[in-house]
């Protein structure tokens, strides 16, 4: 039997429905949580919520809008009455050089991975009892310099900010907050960037080159860590950032 660190737990996931977060969500109820995911693809939200269990709570939303964040903790409220386990993981990813990058891109990159977390944070909280733990995913690029993503780049630089200074925030209330910083991972999101094929294609193999243990990361290579931040394991880590990038970032 596999380990079950969140026996009687609940988890709410961010863009449980592809790619890390549905790792994460999964790896969750795997372990015992009653888990609730979010995310706006109906279609991926009605596949992951079947992968989750008979009482797992899928939300249509996006976090971009602050309306349909409360729609979603209402719903978590409701359904299972606290949130112990956070992944504020829903996120976008376009790349573009800055000649080619306009309002309208940098806002959607900033709504959605700063705005978005922020604000799901704010909104989670009041369900989050003492105990429980919060986990960001940033990214690897918050400590790196990388072509045509600087606006990305820029988010994941302004969530990690957040989170230490919630993380000091948090602290006399008993709710741990750490960071996960992926590296590449092979998720959907390479096909989301807004770049042609062959320039992603062009870009993965200059990142791999950079990654020491030669491979891009599966998204159970993060859902794991987020397990292990969320759970009492890491009982005593708290406003840690925790790279899963195979060593690019720090060697
Ligand atoms: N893959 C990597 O190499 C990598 C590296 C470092 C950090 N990250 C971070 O990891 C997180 C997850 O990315 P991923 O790689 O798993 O990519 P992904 O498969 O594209 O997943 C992104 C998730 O975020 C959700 N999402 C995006 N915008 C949203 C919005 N406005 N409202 C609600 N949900 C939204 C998506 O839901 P819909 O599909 O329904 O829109 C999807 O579930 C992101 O924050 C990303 O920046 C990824």
């Amino acid at each position: 039997m596999s380990t079950q660190r969140f026996q009687g737990k609940i988890a709410f996931v961010t863009g449980g429905n592809s790619g890390i977060g549905l790792a994460a969500a999964q790896g969750f109820a795997k372990e015992g949580a009653r888990v609730a995911i979010a995310g706006r693809d109906l279609e991926t939200l009605k596949q992951a919520k079947a992968s989750l269990g008979a009482n797992a709570i899928a939300v249509q939303a996006d976090v971009s809008k602050l309306a349909d964040i409360d729609r979603a903790i209402a719903q978590v409220k409701k359904d299972a009455g606290r949130i112990d386990a956070l992944f504020v993981n829903a996120g976008v990813a376009h790349f573009a050089p800055i000649e080619a990058s306009d309002e309208a891109f940098f806002d959607n990159q900033f709504t959605t991975n700063v705005k978005g977390a922020y604000f799901t944070i704010q909104k989670a909280l009041p369900l989050m009892p003492k105990g429980s733990a919060i986990v960001i995913n940033a990214s690897s690029v918050v400590n790196m310099g990388m072509p045509n993503s600087s606006v990305y780049t820029a988010t994941k630089a302004a969530i990690a900010s957040l989170a230490r200074s919630l993380a000091q925030e948090l602290a006399p209330r008993g709710i741990r907050l750490n960071i996960v910083n992926p590296g590449p991972i092979e998720t959907p999101i390479f096909g989301r960037m807004g770049l042609p094929a062959e320039t992603t294609q062009a870009m993965a193999g200059q990142i791999l080159s950079q990654v020491p243990l030669q491979r891009f990361g599966s998204p159970e290579d993060v859902a794991r860590a987020v397990l292990f931040l969320s759970s009492d394991e890491a009982a005593y880590i708290h406003g840690a950032s925790l790279g899963v990038d195979g060593g690019m970032s720090s060697l």
